[in-house]
């Protein structure tokens, strides 16, 4: 069910544009939508700022909230390269969907996940078919290679969610907490990356990224606004 709209910001200047890939048309609003509405339950509910962009039959999505209430086939965990769970993202993930989650990861992937890799467990209590654990790069100053993992990490789960037939996946901004990436930085690269992947594979149909403060927000809609083309 589409979300109720309680004010639309259309950006007319921006409907319609094509992208530099034949026969995409990318459309952008920005909407602000109520989503405390139980009708709605792909949403957290809280108010929530949404921004929207249409690639093709597929759509990105930035919304400010939590990731555990996401209504989603797949839900990306940011992860350590042990997956033995942690703060943050990873805190909240484990902690809402229960002891299930870690029991499963364990048993699958005893030697952990490499840095730029996503592996696929249960979902245990969160409303989600699968838990990715995406195991971002520590930022160490960008001259290491982070940006290249950062975007293979989310490539990653990309991957995995249409091996396994997740047609919906919410991102939290992987590595911008704990590992330190600059969120500026983070965001132009996830956006590219996810906005790359559905061009060539025209799936998943929905990647949410779903950010947790205002800050974060801000910070992937500007980027957004910036790689959509003009
Ligand atoms: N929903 C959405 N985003 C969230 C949530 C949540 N419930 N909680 C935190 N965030 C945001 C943070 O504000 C940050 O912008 O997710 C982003 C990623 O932060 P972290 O969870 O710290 O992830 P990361 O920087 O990739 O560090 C991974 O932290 O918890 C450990 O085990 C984890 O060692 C690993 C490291």
């Amino acid at each position: 069910m589409q979300p109720v709209i309680v004010r639309h910001k259309p950006q007319p200047e921006r409907n319609f544009q094509k992208t530099n890939v034949a026969a995409l048309f990318v459309t952008v609003e920005l909407y602000e939508i109520l989503t405390s509405d139980s009708r709605h339950p792909g949403y957290s509910s809280e108010r929530e700022r949404l921004m929207i962009i249409n690639i093709g039959h597929s759509r990105l999505e930035l919304v400010q909230g939590d990731i555990t209430r996401q209504s989603v086939d797949a839900i990306v965990n940011a992860a350590n390269s042990q997956l033995c769970g942690g703060s943050g993202v990873d805190g909240a993930i484990h902690s809402a969907g229960g002891p299930s989650i870690m029991a499963d990861t364990q048993k699958r992937y005893p030697e952990g996940c490499p840095t730029g890799k996503a592996v696929a467990s249960v979902a245990g209590n969160l409303s989600a078919k699968y838990v990715l654990h995406a195991v971002g790069p520590v930022w160490r100053g960008g001259r290491d290679g982070e940006p290249a993992m950062l975007a293979s990490a989310y490539r990653a789960c990309m991957k995995l969610a249409v091996e396994l037939q997740c047609s919906s996946i919410a991102f939290p901004a992987i590595s911008t907490g704990v590992y330190g990436y600059p969120i500026d930085l983070a965001a132009g690269n996830s956006l590219k990356t996810a906005v790359d992947f559905i061009k060539w594979h025209k799936a998943p149909s929905l990647v949410r990224f779903v950010l947790f403060s205002e800050g974060a927000f801000g910070a992937f809609s500007r980027a957004l606004e910036e790689i959509v083309p003009q």
